[in-house]
């Protein structure tokens, strides 16, 4: 039964992702054991507060393709495609714009917010796609007809605002013609970045699933650790450490071990850090291995976007044919 129910999520191509991303991509690798999932690199959402900033656009989605595919995503599992490879998401926003208050669309939590952070950064995304942001979402996701969306917290309202979307769709024309899409929230241990903080771009503080082997060599040892430490035999507090915590996500049997030479001060800090290096590298090993496979073989990756893109297309020229019926138009 379930392997004909579709999920679907989508990710901006913003940039290069990294470990903490990787956690997500292993969430839709579980999905796709179950049902039919769908995942788009949202390119048009990009545009939303990239406008002016499309040099990498190209470059970057299809490098989010390469990452999810190297972080073990399977194509033969799961259908890739680009949200605008697909128009049909052009002309399902074209008519669900008629029918959405722009009330609801200015309550939306992260609307006001982004507009103001980016408005001290002295830009202005007070644009009308920028609005539509919401709406677009739903559009994605409503074009599949999924019985649910994976997504991160931040990402709830805009699931709420696209179930609203149905019942007055469904209530407009008296039809019945999308599930409405739950959410799948799956609680995902967050990674911090190497300085405790949130792990971000902006602050400088990931690892990247395409980082070299020196890259997180350097990553690591610039990383944060108890500042009450000066030499080895200095009794530590692991639980202030990023090192730590990162022991526990690529070195969990290890951990423990750590944790008391570090409270005894048998361990130093360089040798915990080297410990952990080799972990992470082992950890990123296959996964650069199938990038560079996907990177000498640029045919292979059009040709899975293009499979995706075909099954994509099938089921949002179904779900099109049912709106312009229920709309008459
Ligand atoms: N807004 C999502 C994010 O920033 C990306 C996205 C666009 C999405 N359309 C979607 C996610 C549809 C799930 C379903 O992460
Ligand atoms: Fe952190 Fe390891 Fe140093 Fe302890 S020994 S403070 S866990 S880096």
């Amino acid at each position: 039964m379930a392997e004909n129910q579709r999920v679907l999520s989508g990710m901006r191509p913003t940039g290069r992702l990294h470990l903490g991303h990787h956690r997500v991509v292993e969430s839709w690798i579980e999905l796709t054991k179950k049902y039919d999932a769908y995942f788009f690199s949202a390119d048009w959402h990009a545009l939303t507060t990239k406008f002016d900033e499309t040099e990498s656009l190209r470059v970057n989605k299809r490098q989010i393709v390469i990452d999810w595919l190297s972080a073990g995503l399977d194509p033969e599992k799961c259908h890739i495609f680009h949200q605008s490879d697909i128009k049909e998401h052009a002309e399902l926003h074209v008519l669900f714009s008629m029918i959405t208050p722009l009330s609801w669309l200015e309550r939306v939590p992260t609307y006001k917010g982004q507009l103001a952070a980016f408005q001290e950064k002295g830009k202005d995304i007070a644009t009308y796609g920028f609005l539509g942001y919401p709406l677009l979402m739903a559009v994605d996701i409503l074009m599949y007809r999924p019985i649910g969306v994976p997504v991160g917290e931040d990402q709830l309202p805009h699931v709420e605002f696209c179930r609203e979307l149905v019942r007055r769709f469904h209530h407009l024309y008296d039809c019945e013609v999308f599930p409405e899409p739950s959410s799948i929230f799956s609680k995902i241990e967050t990674l911090p970045g190497t300085d405790n903080r949130k792990m971000s771009k902006s602050y400088d503080n990931c690892i990247y699933l395409s980082s070299t082997a020196a890259e997180v060599k350097d990553k690591v040892w610039q990383m944060v650790t108890d500042p009450a430490r000066i030499r080895k035999t200095d009794p530590g507090h692991p639980e202030v450490c990023a090192v730590y915590t990162y022991q526990g996500f690529f070195n969990k049997e290890e951990q423990p071990e750590i944790c008391a030479c570090c409270k005894a001060g048998t361990i130093g800090c360089g040798e915990c850090k080297k410990k952990l290096t080799e972990k992470i590298n082992a950890f990123l090993d296959p996964i650069r291995e199938r990038r560079a496979e996907l990177e000498t073989h640029p045919t292979m990756l059009d040709e899975i976007i293009e499979s995706g893109n075909t099954a994509a297309r099938a089921v949002a020229q179904e779900t099109m044919e049912m709106v312009r019926d229920a709309i008459r138009v």
